[in-house]
């Protein structure tokens, strides 16, 4: 089966340091400043139907992801985003994810400071047709409580889609998974409710959507996209600090990101949701948008 070819050793091509290479041969040395100190930011985009939905956010995310931990990226977003095209032509890909990945390099002595260890892009694309069988999905994903919570601005670039914040992500999904639940609910060092792992979150009560502000966490553009498809429907959307003795009292749940799209949740630890009436014109009303090739929406 395909999927159990390692992804190091896989058949295509990427586009790496500016050039198209083979993507068995994308590696970098055990040296590389970003393995030892975690100097790398990335972007997790989709393809729907050969457009690469909102690319232009994703490259302007990435590139401020870059600028918080100091990484000047050699290339302008406009070469970055035609290479994102130029990376998915290559593989063939008209329907999945898009990986830029910026990173400092292996130029110096891996030691803390790296003004001179080089900086790499590369960008990898591969088959992840979205996963869209509604009654499916409409069952919930149940979520665990992490045990570790989103740091406080002032202690880490918090608002970057960095690689060192993924750290406490990777440890909270395992705990999850040991346990039977496909994902977790992280709180805020505030002990606010804060996203998952990989997604941030809503929830609805008495036909109002209720979600995080993104003020130490991610503001992710699936989540943006969702509040614009909502207020375009009526449904209210307040955005605020969510309480976690608020828990028991919404209704619906459920996740929005690039890989998650919108994903009703029907559990967080003790508490219990019914993934209902918003949960699905929400998860439609996105599969639409993001397929609505040669609109505004994908760029
Ligand atoms: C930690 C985290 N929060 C939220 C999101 C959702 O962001 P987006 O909708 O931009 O994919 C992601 C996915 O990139 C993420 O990794």
């Amino acid at each position: 089966m395909a999927d159990l070819i390692p992804f190091d050793e896989r058949d295509g091509s990427l586009w790496f340091d500016g050039k198209i290479v083979p993507w068995r041969d994308a590696k970098v040395h055990v040296m590389t400043h970003a393995l030892h100190f975690a100097s790398c930011v990335f972007e997790g985009e989709r393809i729907y139907s050969g457009r690469i939905y909102k690319l232009k956010a994703h490259t302007e995310r990435l590139f401020a992801s870059a600028a918080q931990l100091g990484i000047t990226i050699p290339y302008t977003e406009d070469e970055i985003n035609r290479a994102c095209y130029e990376a998915a032509a290559v593989q063939n890909i008209q329907d999945g994810y898009v990986r830029p990945v910026v990173f400092r390099g292996a130029a110096t002595l891996p030691t803390v400071s790296a003004q001179h260890a080089g900086v790499h892009v590369a960008i990898g694309v591969w088959p992840w047709p979205s996963y869209f069988d509604p009654a499916q999905k409409l069952k919930g994903i149940r979520l665990d409580i992490s045990e570790w919570r989103r740091p406080a601005p002032d202690t880490i670039p918090s608002k970057a889609k960095a690689a060192g914040l993924y750290m406490i992500c990777t440890l909270s999904k395992h705990a999850a998974e040991a346990k039977g639940y496909s994902d977790a609910l992280m709180f805020d060092y505030r002990g606010l409710v804060a996203e998952a792992t990989g997604a941030n979150i809503f929830f609805v009560r008495d036909g109002q959507l209720h979600t995080p502000t993104p003020d130490c966490f991610l503001d992710g553009i699936t989540r943006r996209s969702v509040m614009a498809i909502a207020a375009a429907r009526q449904i209210p959307v307040r955005e605020r600090a969510i309480q976690r003795d608020e828990l028991p009292d919404f209704t619906e749940c459920f996740l929005t990101g690039t890989a998650a799209e919108v994903t009703p949740v029907s559990e967080i630890g003790p508490y219990r949701y019914r993934p209902g009436k918003i949960c699905e014109l929400l998860m439609n009303d996105y599969a639409a948008e993001v397929r609505r090739a040669g609109t505004a929406a994908d760029v």
